[in-house]
């Protein structure tokens, strides 16, 4: 596992930006894509550097990690919604390539599974993209998911729903229940890159990569993946500072 520590939220946002850049520039690539506040600030500079410096996503594709039950396509905060205006649309991605489980499907749990299998017809993630939410999970998978879990209907913590009512116009307005992809599914993608910053995040994350590897702590199957990058700021940071652990340097 690689971590790297930025002293500077811009220093994080290039950071990722140039671990995503190394794929799209290799060609055709599959990206992972999350929602959530911690990844903006890398999408807005891959946004910079397509429209700067000749990025381009022609050749790639995405997958996201999860989306709102019960929510339309249509409504700002579906993931499907969210993912277009604060990435996708900037760049040369084609809007059908990026797909994403359908929130107010019929049948929610075929859904997930449909969702599972498309990204197994694809031949998989290449690079993805994680937050973590303060109580661990990564994806919408809460703590006691199983490590080895698929895409699947899942239930959203009340921490889950509070951290992100910011989003919304109340905590009444935040859907309960959500489509994501499994431990074991994020397990799969090729490369993992896990984004934290602010102190909000920093027990989370202490946890997620020196404590035991639980299912009260879902981000810490990052443990049992071969090629994980964390990139974190110092404020996330904080409880990871040990002997080789510096703001600056990686680990
Ligand atoms: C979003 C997702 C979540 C978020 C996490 C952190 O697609 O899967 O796991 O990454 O909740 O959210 P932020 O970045 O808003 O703190």
């Amino acid at each position: 596992m690689e971590i790297r520590i930025e002293r500077q939220l811009s220093g994080v946002a290039v950071s990722v930006a140039d671990v995503i850049e190394g794929y799209v520039r290799s060609g055709a690539v599959t990206l992972g894509l999350a929602t959530g506040s911690s990844p903006i600030p890398a999408y807005r500079e891959l946004i910079r550097r397509h429209r700067e410096e000749d990025l381009s996503f022609a050749r790639a594709r995405a997958f996201l990690l999860d989306e709102y039950v019960g929510l339309p396509r249509s409504h700002p905060q579906s993931y499907y919604s969210v993912i277009r205006s604060d990435f996708v649309s900037h760049v040369d991605l084609a809007d059908s390539a990026v797909q994403s489980p359908s929130g107010d499907a019929v049948d929610a749990a075929a859904e997930a599974a449909r969702y599972d299998a498309a990204i197994h017809a694809a031949g998989g993630v290449d690079v993805q993209i994680l937050g973590i939410g303060s109580n661990g999970h990564i994806g919408f998978n809460e703590p006691g998911e199983p490590l080895d879990s698929r895409t699947h209907v899942g239930v959203l913590a009340e921490r889950t729903r509070q951290d992100n009512a910011r989003f919304f116009g109340s905590l009444e307005e935040v859907p309960s229940q959500c489509i994501t992809q499994g431990l074991g599914t994020i397990r799969e993608a090729h490369h993992l890159v896990l984004v934290a910053t602010g102190a909000r995040k920093a027990d989370a994350l202490a946890a997620a990569l020196h404590g035991e590897v639980t299912p009260d702590c879902p981000a810490s199957v990052l443990q049992l993946h071969a090629n994980v990058t964390v990139i974190a700021d110092e404020a996330a940071a904080a409880g990871l500072y040990g002997a080789e652990i510096r703001a600056g340097q990686t680990a």
